[in-house]
């Protein structure tokens, strides 16, 4: 089972992928958990590539893919045949999102370059958080070239996580309320789909 969560910046990801891999140790599941950009030793170097140097839209999006294809072949199956439960802060939607929308690339060019490269991994569930930016910006420093950018870029992103919110799996979940209360609505639909 994948379940991956997805965002803008700031809206609290991180911390609820956390929260959920401690539940699932103390359920003795077995979890497997990782980020992207990153994850496996060569998409971490790929990470700091694609955070802090510049780069056309479309390099941009290959080097994400090359990471993202390394952690399938290299961490996220082997994890699914040995029956861990895979955990993912950001994954397809982020890229949907990122490179085609608010990248400019196109949601439906995007969605074909992952299939042709086999980078489109469909998760069983997806926590989209969704944040108002200015309150979000108040939860981090900015850090990278993707957080330095201006407000009206991160309103596109969050339009973006909600237009691409629509399938049975994904989970639009406010994260304005308190962090354990927003766990409260992860772990309750995690568990009831285990
Ligand atoms: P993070 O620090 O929230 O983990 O995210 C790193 C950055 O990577 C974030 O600003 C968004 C960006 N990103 C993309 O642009 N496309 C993608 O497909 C992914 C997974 C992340």
């Amino acid at each position: 089972m994948i379940i991956t969560f997805e965002g803008g910046e700031g809206v609290g990801k991180t911390t609820q992928a956390a929260l959920l891999k401690a539940f699932l140790e103390s359920q003795n599941r077995p979890v497997v958990m990782l980020r992207e950009p990153g994850g496996s030793v060569l998409s971490e170097k790929i990470r700091s590539l694609v955070l802090h140097e510049s780069m056309d839209t479309l390099t941009e999006l290959l080097l994400i893919l090359s990471g993202r294809r390394e952690n399938i072949a290299t961490i996220i199956e082997p994890a699914l045949a040995g029956g861990s439960v895979v955990v993912i802060d950001r994954f397809i939607d982020s890229t949907l999102v990122y490179q085609g929308i608010a990248g400019g690339i196109g949601i439906e060019r995007v969605r074909d370059i992952m299939q042709a490269t086999r980078t489109w991994l469909i998760p069983d569930l997806t926590f989209v958080l969704d944040l108002d930016p200015a309150l979000a910006a108040t939860r981090y420093t900015p850090d990278d070239r993707f957080e330095f950018r201006d407000p009206d870029y991160h309103r596109r992103l969050r339009e973006g996580f909600v237009s691409v919110a629509t399938e049975p799996r994904h989970r639009l979940i406010d994260t304005s309320a308190p962090i354990q209360a927003v766990f409260e609505t992860v772990r309750q639909t995690v568990a009831a789909r285990l």
